[in-house]
């Protein structure tokens, strides 16, 4: 890993200038701690998941990271470590066949050393997000296989020693626990899981390498299967090192049994990892929702950190300016720490308790 969290310490060089966060402030958005440049990085995000050996992490957009300076500041300024929200997937690198397209991903792999953030790569078998060449291709399973396997070469080998974690698998798995449907599954069986792994593993032995999905994070039927699942390919001796908890919430809906849940994964010796948070709110958001939502960013980074094998917590996003939620969830928003004018807001506070009690 090139960029251990405990390695990182700097200073705050740019503060929030004093007229800004007053206008923050009076809009209702958390008091910050001054930063000046004798601030130390301790009280931020990433500070106080340095601290603790962790990574925060934060999804991100190419738009954003190339064209609106307050985000890449907020992010450098917060965030440990980076997802490529779009632009690790199949459909952006590779959209005709044999021709790659690596500069978003290389943009943002280039700009989180620079940065000293770690980089988690998403995704490379995944149901969605596949180009049409590969989708309607009608490809039998030997040359799906070939495929599969060259996809994960190239992708993994090309970011050897850059990524610390992939999401190798993402979303295999239907609420009642079955498999899901996918090009994958439905051409390779089961199997395409371990060999994928294989691959990444032999691809980048060092990067961790993860089973990513939704609607896991309480105990139940979907949850049991994966845990299932990763019990076998422990056995099998596939290398698996973690489990992906995405972690798209509804406020006031943290499951309660989220902690015991991820510890039963922690406890077979795999990492756990809070790999997508958001918590949406129906809009408007009123203030006791601001609120609730601050106690679920807190309790559900605490459910992680709390666990022994938790590497970390990526929020799905940084701010509500870009985020997916509005236009997937009819009515629904405000999913994010900070709101769209870069304020930060109560549920900032919640994760940076849940990061560091004393902060
Ligand atoms: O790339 C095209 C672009 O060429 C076109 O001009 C534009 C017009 O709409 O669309 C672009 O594609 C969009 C893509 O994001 C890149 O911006 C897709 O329409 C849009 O559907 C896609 O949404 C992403 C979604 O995954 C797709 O499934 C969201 O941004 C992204 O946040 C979301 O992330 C997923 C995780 O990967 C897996 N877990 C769930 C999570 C939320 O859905």
């Amino acid at each position: 890993m090139p960029h251990s969290p405990r390695s990182h310490r700097r200073r705050i060089l740019h503060p929030l200038p004093l007229l800004a966060a007053g206008a923050l402030i009076a809009a209702g958005a958390v008091a910050l701690p001054q930063l000046t440049p004798d601030a130390d990085a301790a009280t931020t995000l990433r500070g106080y998941a340095d601290g603790r050996g962790v990574r925060i992490g934060a999804a991100v957009g190419d738009t954003p990271l190339t064209a609106d300076s307050s985000y890449t500041a907020v992010l450098d300024r917060e965030f440990n470590s980076v997802t490529a929200e779009n632009a690790m997937k199949w459909d952006a690198l590779e959209p005709s066949r044999g021709t790659y397209d690596w500069a978003a991903a290389d943009r943002l792999v280039a700009h989180a050393r620079a940065h000293h953030q770690g980089v988690r790569g998403h995704t490379l078998a995944w149901y969605a997000q596949l180009p049409s060449w590969l989708k309607n291709g009608n490809f039998t399973a030997a040359q799906l296989n070939t495929i599969l396997k060259n996809h994960i070469n190239t992708t993994v080998g090309r970011y050897k020693g850059k990524v610390y974690a992939w999401d190798v698998v993402n979303e295999t798995l239907n609420d009642d626990g079955s498999m899901r449907s996918s090009l994958w599954q439905d051409k390779l069986g089961t199997g395409y899981i371990a060999n994928a792994l294989k691959w990444a593993h032999a691809a980048d032995p060092a990067a961790k390498l993860y089973i990513n999905d939704y609607n896991i994070e309480a105990a139940g039927a979907k949850s049991d299967a994966l845990y299932a699942l990763a019990k076998r390919l422990l056995a099998q001796g596939v290398p698996l090192n973690g489990i992906g908890f995405q972690s798209h919430f509804v406020v006031g809906q943290v499951p309660p049994t989220m902690k015991a849940n991820l510890k039963r994964f922690s406890d077979l010796g795999l990492e756990v990892s809070v790999t997508e948070l958001d918590i949406r709110i129906p809009l408007p958001a009123s203030s006791a929702e601001l609120a609730q939502q601050s106690a679920d960013y807190k309790t559900a980074s605490e459910n992680c950190l709390g666990v022994a094998h938790c590497a970390g917590v990526t929020v799905w996003g940084l701010t509500d300016k870009y985020s997916w939620i509005p236009g997937t969830f009819n009515g629904y928003g405000a999913a994010l720490p900070y709101n769209a004018n870069y304020a930060a807001k109560r549920a900032y506070t919640g994760l940076s308790i849940g990061l560091n009690p004393a902060a």
